[in-house]
């Protein structure tokens, strides 16, 4: 039987995408392992959107040459945004990669599999999928119990907004939404297998359009919250332009909806919003905002930040830095700017050097500090219902999840919680990552 390495790095498209590429490969009668010595394939699912991930995906290369050199009959497939990016210039980079899949080319995949002698047609008797870690750091992969609670089903593949700093829409290529019915069908198969929130996935979910029924994103999650059995429901990500009141509305008629919403910002000046192209200024985002807050009390609102992108001043730095710290968010994601070759703003000038983008990522990374935790601080004594991850990563004598806001919990491992998918928490203590709390 094949045995099959499978790393992820990147997005939650990619967990989601490794997780297809492994259903593949189990359907070919292959099964999973998780020292990359013991494989015959490994497989490295990769990300392109900054250079720190291409740095450690060439590191870990690194290390899978030195896998390969001791077992040379195994093969070792790079897929991706990586590999699509990298194409010309990986073999040379890495000449012992045995062969590359962008994301576009997964329909390739079982083809390459049978020419490396994955010749059984059926998946391994009496196994039933379970894939041991879709996540990066394979040591630390998500406990095997609690993983199938949480499933990602992608509604978009692509994107074609083309922001100025960003690889994806090279990478990934043009926009496409996926027919509704498939996308119920495997919702429904996600609940079968236990699933207790389902995360719609699309680089900009908001743009979903079905041509043969001209339903819309809103429409979708109407559609989508009816579906019986569906504690949570959640998605990932939106792009303010397309992101409107219709889908507030629907989410505000939603008895499931986890109340969550992430709308990546990226700058808070309309000359740095302008040069990215995004398409808004941020007082359209902000009103947008400010009818989500209307409507959706009490949901967390998170964000994506970028820092230094070419030409940004410092007066353009301080109006990004105002909106964080007037408590816009509950959360944020601060990246510094990182030119990706091929994408128009790679060549602007002038660049901020790199010593000003982490001062400029450490200020605004403080200020989302303070706001992140006094959202958390506002739990203490409060109820929370938690879904679990399993024990506790740098605790293991006590149990991790996440509230319906995405607020990590670490609580008590006990009889009631041991094997509980959901656990009721007093939140107790709140810090910068999350809560700790007593079983309710
Ligand atoms: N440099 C830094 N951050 C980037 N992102 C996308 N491209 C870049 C880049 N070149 C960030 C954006 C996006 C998130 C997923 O990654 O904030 O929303
Ligand atoms: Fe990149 Fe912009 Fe598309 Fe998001 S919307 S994937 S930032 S091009």
């Amino acid at each position: 039987m094949t045995r099959v390495y499978v790393q992820t790095f990147g997005c939650q498209m990619n967990v989601a995408d490794s997780n297809g590429l492994a259903h593949a490969a189990w359907s070919m009668g292959c099964s999973f392992v998780t020292d990359p010595a013991q494989a015959d394939i490994m497989l490295l699912n990769t990300c392109a959107i900054r250079e720190k991930a291409e740095t450690r995906v060439y590191g870990r290369l690194g290390q899978l040459k030195t896998v390969k050199d001791g077992n040379p009959g195994a093969k070792l497939l790079v897929c991706g945004c990586l590999a699509e990016k990298d194409r010309a210039v990986m073999l040379r980079k890495a000449p012992w990669v045995d062969a590359l899949l962008g994301p576009r080319d997964y329909g390739r995949f079982k083809q390459v599999l049978s020419e490396w002698g994955v010749a059984s047609d059926e998946p391994p008797p009496d196994a039933v999928f379970s894939l041991p870690s879709a996540e990066d750091d394979p040591g630390e992969s998500a406990h095997a119990e609690f993983a199938h609670l949480r499933a990602l089903v992608n509604i978009t593949r692509g994107c074609e907004k083309f922001c100025t700093y960003c690889i994806v829409p090279y990478t990934r290529g043009p926009l496409e939404s996926i027919d509704p019915e498939v996308i119920e069908a495997q919702i429904q198969h996600e609940l079968r297998c236990g699933a207790r929130e389902i995360m719609l996935l699309g680089q900009n979910v908001n743009s979903y359009h079905d041509e043969a029924t001209g339903l819309d994103f809103a429409g979708l999650l109407v559609r989508l919250g009816a579906i019986g059995g569906l504690d949570r429901l959640t998605f990932l990500t939106s792009h303010p332009k397309d992101f409107n009141r219709d889908v507030v509305d629907a989410l505000a008629t939603l008895p499931n909806a986890a109340p969550r919403m992430h709308l990546p910002m990226q700058a808070g000046s309309d000359r740095v919003l302008a040069a990215m192209a995004r398409l808004y200024t941020i007082e359209e985002y902000l009103e947008k905002v400010a009818y989500f807050r209307e409507r959706l009390p009490g949901w967390a609102l998170t964000t994506d930040i970028i820092v230094g992108y070419p030409t940004e001043t410092e007066a353009d730095f301080l109006e990004t830095l105002a909106v964080v710290e007037r408590g816009t968010f509950e959360s944020a994601f601060i990246f510094a700017y990182s030119p990706r070759a091929g994408t128009p703003a790679a060549t602007m000038s002038p660049q901020v050097p790199k010593e000003e983008k982490i001062r400029r990522l450490q200020a605004v990374n403080a200020a989302q500090n303070d706001a992140t935790r006094r959202f958390h601080e506002s739990f203490i004594g409060e109820r929370v219902r938690v879904l679990a991850q399993g024990p506790s990563k740098k605790d293991p004598t006590r149990m991790a999840g996440k509230t319906g806001h995405n607020i990590t919990v670490v609580y008590p491992l006990d009889d009631r919680t041991a094997h509980a998918p959901f656990a009721d928490i007093v939140a107790e203590q709140a810090f910068n990552w999350g809560l700790a709390g007593r079983v309710a």
